[in-house]
């Protein structure tokens, strides 16, 4: 008789966790973040419960808390008062604007933590889009948008961010963002690009944080048709040639099958960056008692690494450095 039990590999914990063939740490996670003018300020964030936007000294004090628990990258996506959002963006590459402010005020109270600058002008932009708009004709405009870019990126490098993330699906801008930190001591600046990022409804809770969605139009013409996956392996081809260091897919949970494709074709490191829909989701349905938060959480987190992502960029990155922990 050839009966096979693959149930005894799962018969208790130590032969379970002999064979287990994905392992989730804090060492994977990245921590997005909110920033906000002001002191003492922790302002929630309604959609997303849990997360809120920090003035810089209650982001400081968040940060050391992720990292003392291992959590050792926070990425900071800055909620702009409404009267500096211009159609230039150029608040996006003030030297001394909250943005560079809080990137330095994290580097100098914990040289270790590594972060990350979002590149793109949607929180900049009187017009809620990631690129130069023209007037006329609504058009989000490639290539003038590149220049906008490579400041907001530079600026961003100086105030000492260790990772830059170009969010905005511009053609080329990896390869300009890369350009433009050689020329400038800026070697050592790692690019993750949102390589695969679709027109999502997931990113709602986001745009409410930040109250950066676009005011006219969407953003079909730059992200991409979530009914596409060859064109993300087109769009990782491109990245790689330019010179990016990690490429990421976003919205995560969906797009598992991205991240699987992207992760076999490519030899660089994959992120999956678990958005604000996807975690609102969760949040919503544990506060209801429909699911238990936390095994979700793991269980989440663990089918990314299962997929492929080798990095996660998620708002449960504290949540779940804590669950490790015990
Ligand atoms: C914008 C940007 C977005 C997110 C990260 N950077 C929103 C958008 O493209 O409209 C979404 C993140 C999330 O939903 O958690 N460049």
């Amino acid at each position: 008789m050839n009966f096979h039990r693959p149930r005894r590999n799962r018969q208790n914990e130590v032969i379970r966790s002999m064979v287990r063939e994905s392992h989730l740490s804090p060492d994977h996670l990245i921590a997005p973040l909110f920033v906000v003018e002001g002191k003492g300020a922790v302002i929630p964030i309604n959609s997303m419960p849990g997360q809120a936007r920090f003035s810089i000294d209650e982001l400081v004090r968040e940060a050391k808390e992720l990292y003392g628990l291992g959590v050792r990258c926070v990425a900071l996506f800055p909620a702009i008062d409404e009267k500096l959002k211009t159609p230039d963006a150029r608040e996006a590459y003030n030297r001394d604007g909250l943005n560079a402010r809080a990137i330095r005020a994290v580097k100098e109270a914990l040289p270790g933590m590594m972060v990350m600058g979002d590149i793109a002008l949607d929180p900049y932009s009187s017009d809620g889009h990631d690129g130069l708009v023209d007037p006329k004709t609504g058009e989000i405009l490639n290539d003038p948008t590149l220049e906008v870019l490579a400041k907001q990126a530079l600026c961003a490098a100086e105030a000492g961010a260790d990772i830059l993330g170009p969010s905005d699906m511009m053609d080329g801008r990896v390869g300009v963002l890369r350009r433009a930190l050689d020329e400038s001591r800026f070697q050592n600046t790692l690019i993750m690009s949102y390589t695969a990022k679709y027109a999502s409804g997931y990113y709602g809770p986001f745009r409410e944080a930040l109250d950066s969605a676009p005011k006219r139009g969407d953003k079909k013409t730059y992200q991409m048709d979530p009914a596409n996956s060859t064109e993300a392996l087109r769009e990782a081809q491109l990245d790689a040639d330019e010179g990016a260091d990690i490429l990421m897919v976003k919205p995560g949970l969906p797009y598992l099958d991205i991240i699987y494709r992207l992760k076999e074709m490519s030899t660089l490191p994959i992120a999956a960056y678990n958005v604000s829909g996807e975690y609102a989701m969760v949040k919503a349905a544990a506060q209801n008692g429909w699911i238990d938060h936390d095994k979700v959480v793991l269980e989440t987190l663990t089918c990314f690494r299962r997929a492929g992502a080798d990095v996660i960029l998620t708002y449960f990155a504290k949540d779940a450095a804590r669950l490790l922990r015990t």
